[in-house]
């Protein structure tokens, strides 16, 4: 297959990994509807679910592949035959299958997981690869603990694993350990010393415990990786995955990276929406895309410079990412500009003169509240004019 060398291959593992997180677990029903919304989104693989953790998965893993036509259906096993035939079945009526398997690479994941050795790691590495390819031409495998392995060592099981045939690897910060440019400077290794490194694409999966998953899958992109595995809203274990609305948005407002992805970023707030009341998992107001403070603006410096030119504080359009509207949060930060914008918008022209006595009462009202409605404003205006 030919790659265009910039793009950059969106793999959801919202039904996945994020679906792990305790509480956030759906019906196959519900799984059916957030797999079509990707699909809208423009995602290129959904990873459906771990199809021998349970019946419930297996039986996901199905109808989602009976539902999505355009995307890979991905089905997770770990390096053993069992896992690889339940996949295998679970994928049947997918039109893209692809089985993603793998094993830890780090030495401690060896020992303390594994009760094993290097030597027998990359055997079972490269046999499960071997043994999944009997079923579907594309294997994804992961090379789990990646961020903590001996990069010797992992150079070596991911050019055993592509020998293999696997055409995706998978370099996971399970952990959520690395910094990003210890993250891309493993990524800028493997590219750099694994002689069949370009017969696969390197995928990205890292993890958020410190904080820096985005910046990580970001790193690892800018050193040769082509393909970002991320979540919605950023959940996923512990600390949550990498977001997918952050890594595409980046990708789209620093162009001189040079990266591209097929997503429509106008429907990130409705998915965002979607996937928070369906998992039940709210979204910190924070956060950042879409969060429900991403466009709103509320000290008075900044509502001021906004109300001049809005790029003065707009590095994303609102609309860009389907969010309604930039909003003016009025507070006992705001100034006057804010303010007037506000009574305006509600048609009350006022004079300055006016103005300034009403935004002295304002100010009064706003330290005593948390926040400033439109009856409020309504009713300083009328008690001024009274
Ligand atoms: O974080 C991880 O290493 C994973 C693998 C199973 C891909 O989720
Ligand atoms: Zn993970």
């Amino acid at each position: 297959m030919i790659h265009d060398p910039n793009k950059v291959y969106i793999f959801d593992t919202t039904l996945r990994d994020g679906e792990q997180v305790p509480g956030c677990q759906l019906d196959t029903n519900q799984k059916v509807e957030i797999a079509k919304s990707l699909e809208l989104l423009g995602v290129d693989v959904i990873e459906a679910g771990f199809p021998v953790s349970s019946p419930g998965d297996f039986n996901s893993v199905i109808e989602l592949s009976k539902a999505v036509t355009n995307p890979i259906i991905c089905a997770l096993t770990r390096a053993n035959k069992n896992d690889i035939d339940v996949a295998a079945d679970a994928l049947r009526y997918a039109k893209r299958p692809r089985i993603h398997t793998g094993i830890g690479a780090s030495d401690f994941h060896i020992k303390h997981k594994f009760n094993s050795t290097r030597e027998d790691i990359l055997e079972r590495a490269v046999d499960a690869v071997k043994y999944a390819k009997k079923y579907v031409e594309d294997i994804e495998f992961y090379a789990e603990d990646a961020g903590r392995a001996d990069i010797e060592f992992l150079a070596k099981m991911v050019e055993a694993v592509i020998a293999a045939g696997a055409t995706v690897v998978n370099i996971p910060d399970t952990n959520g350990y690395c910094l990003p440019d210890q993250y891309g400077s493993k990524i800028l290794f493997l590219k750099e010393n694994v002689k069949n490194i370009d017969n696969a694409i390197i995928s990205v999966h890292c993890h958020n415990d410190l904080g820096l998953a985005t910046a990580n899958s970001i790193a690892g992109l800018q050193n040769g990786a082509r393909q970002v595995e991320c979540t919605i809203n950023g959940i996923g274990e512990r600390a949550g995955n990498t977001s997918m609305e952050e890594v595409v948005m980046i990708l789209k407002t620093h162009k001189v990276l040079g990266l591209n992805t097929q997503i429509d970023a106008t429907r990130f707030y409705e998915i965002s929406h979607m996937v928070r009341n369906q998992m039940n998992m709210p979204v910190q107001p924070n956060k950042a895309i879409v969060g429900g403070n991403a466009f709103s603006h509320s000290s008075g410096i900044h509502q001021d410079g906004f109300l001049k030119n809005r790029e003065n504080y707009e590095i994303i359009r609102p609309e860009d990412v389907g969010f309604p509207d930039a909003t003016i949060v009025l507070t006992a930060r705001s100034g006057r500009h804010a303010l007037k914008h506000h009574l305006d918008r509600l048609g009350h022209k006022l004079e300055k003169d006016h103005l300034d006595i009403v935004y002295k009462q304002f100010l009064v009202l706003a330290d005593s509240k948390q926040g400033i409605n439109d009856h409020d404003l309504n009713q300083l205006v009328a008690l001024h004019l009274a």
